[in-house]
């Protein structure tokens, strides 16, 4: 099998650019579960950071071989085992800092010696601006990351849905969360979620605006109704409707 095959296989799809930054979207799994990483990459400076890394650290190598950058952080946009999986042994591997919410790394207890906690202060690694955004709710420090134009949103935002909600007060926090966003981005960012439940990553913000039911509610307590609406499996990680 050629390498490019290869790279087909593991989920390495067609780039979205913004600039010199490219999106290269990792499907990852293990049994029956299905996460996206994301590898944003630096061409200029040739290096890259990675949005939750999990699984597969065969297909993180080789798109980091394909794009010929090093990796220069990984950004968690919160706690949960399937988003965190790979970030201990990549940051070993690559030498390379680990960043989550000041209020996630309180929350989970996560702790790594690389491990830096972040507020919402924008930096850059090389070309690669960042731009973290606190969005509670599915759980206390989850963030989402705006980089360019595309929103790496874990599991807050889904193109079908958005993260299960512990309780009310999570319940709550997410309609706050969800309204910052619709304020704050733009139409026609490209969403980047943790999971697909049909639509495939990378789905324009104004599609998602009309269609995700959770994007609709004109109040916090009819959200917080339907979020928390009996019948849904709330141990499993990777139920979202
Ligand atoms: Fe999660």
């Amino acid at each position: 099998m050629k390498f490019e095959e290869a790279i087909m296989n593991i989920g390495y799809t067609d780039a979205y650019h913004s600039g010199v930054v490219q999106v290269v979207i990792l499907r990852m799994t293990y049994m029956s579960i299905v996460n996206y990483s994301y590898l944003i990459v630096d061409h200029i400076n040739n290096q890259a950071v990675i949005v939750d890394p999990a699984w597969d650290m065969r297909k993180v190598d080789q798109a980091l071989k394909k794009t010929k950058t090093i990796l220069s952080g990984i950004l968690l946009t919160h706690s949960h085992p399937d988003h965190v999986h790979l970030a201990r042994p990549l940051s070993r591997k690559y030498n390379c800092p680990i960043w989550m919410s000041n209020e996630e790394i309180t929350y989970s207890g996560f702790y790594d010696q690389q491990l830096k906690g972040i507020d919402n202060t924008p930096w850059s690694v090389g070309q690669i601006q960042i731009e973290p955004l606190l969005t509670p709710g599915h759980t206390p420090g989850g963030m989402c990351y705006l980089i360019g134009n595309s929103l790496f949103t874990g599991d807050t935002l889904f193109a079908e849905g958005c993260g299960l909600c512990p309780d009310i007060k999570g319940a709550h926090s997410m309609y706050d969360s969800i309204e910052f966003l619709k304020k704050k981005i733009m139409p026609e960012t490209l969403i980047f979620p943790g999971h697909s439940y049909g639509k495939s990553p990378g789905q324009i913000f104004s599609q998602i605006l009309k269609n995700n039911i959770y994007l609709q509610f004109k109040n916090k307590n009819d959200f917080t109704a339907y979020r928390l609406r009996k019948g849904q499996n709330k141990l499993s990680f990777f139920d979202f409707q």
